[in-house]
């Protein structure tokens, strides 16, 4: 059984910026929807990343790595808002578990992973979107999203392929047992 480690992660370095690179690239490949339509190079991806990584050193978003093993098994990010109203909740950003990992678990352990980050970040709540047509909100129903709005044609995957995008919340509970 793999050891699966799940981390908030303050600096990005050099070779987690490679390593976030290549996972990004390679889910993307895969046909995850991370914010890009496949194919895509890691040029494509490094100056998305990189607004990413500049974000993280402002502290306005967190990053939240899986380790399995010792490499990156995978990652997400908490979005949260500068309003003084908002403070209270943040939005959970590219999920993505590596393609040779997948259906192993291993996005459970990651999401409760940033629900715990989150909770011990002080936060109350947490927002996401997915694809219309993907099906992933059953993936996100299990740790407690319910859906309340969607936003037709949000989504443009390409030219006549609008998508709607499906908002999510939940409210951060006790920590399961
Ligand atoms: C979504 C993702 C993070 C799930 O990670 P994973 O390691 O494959 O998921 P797990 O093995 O932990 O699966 C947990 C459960 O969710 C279900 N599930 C996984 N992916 C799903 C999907 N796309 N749609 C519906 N259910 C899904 C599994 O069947 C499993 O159910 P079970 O416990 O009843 O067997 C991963 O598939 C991924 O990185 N996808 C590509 C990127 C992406 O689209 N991210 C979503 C951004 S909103």
């Amino acid at each position: 059984m793999p050891s699966a480690v799940v981390t908030a992660v303050d600096a990005v370095d050099a070779r987690l910026r490679e390593e976030l690179l290549a996972c990004w690239t390679d889910v993307t490949n895969a046909g995850g929807a991370v914010g890009f339509v496949p194919p895509v190079t890691p040029d494509d991806v490094a100056p998305v990343l990189d607004a990413v990584v500049g974000r993280v050193a402002l502290g306005r978003e967190r990053l939240v790595v899986l380790r399995v093993d010792g490499e990156l098994g995978g990652f997400a990010v908490l979005s949260l808002s500068m309003s003084p109203l908002r403070r209270h909740w943040a939005t959970v950003l590219r999920v993505q578990v590596h393609p040779r990992l997948q259906g192993r678990g291993l996005g459970r352990v990651l999401v409760s992973g940033v629900h715990e980050v989150a909770r011990a970040s002080g936060l109350e709540m947490l927002h996401l979107t997915v694809r219309g047509g993907s099906g992933l909100e059953r993936f996100y129903a299990r740790f407690g999203y319910r859906e309340f709005g969607r936003m037709p044609g949000a989504i443009r995957l390409a030219p006549g392929d609008d998508r709607e995008e499906i908002h999510l919340v939940a409210r951060l509970g006790e920590p399961a047992s």
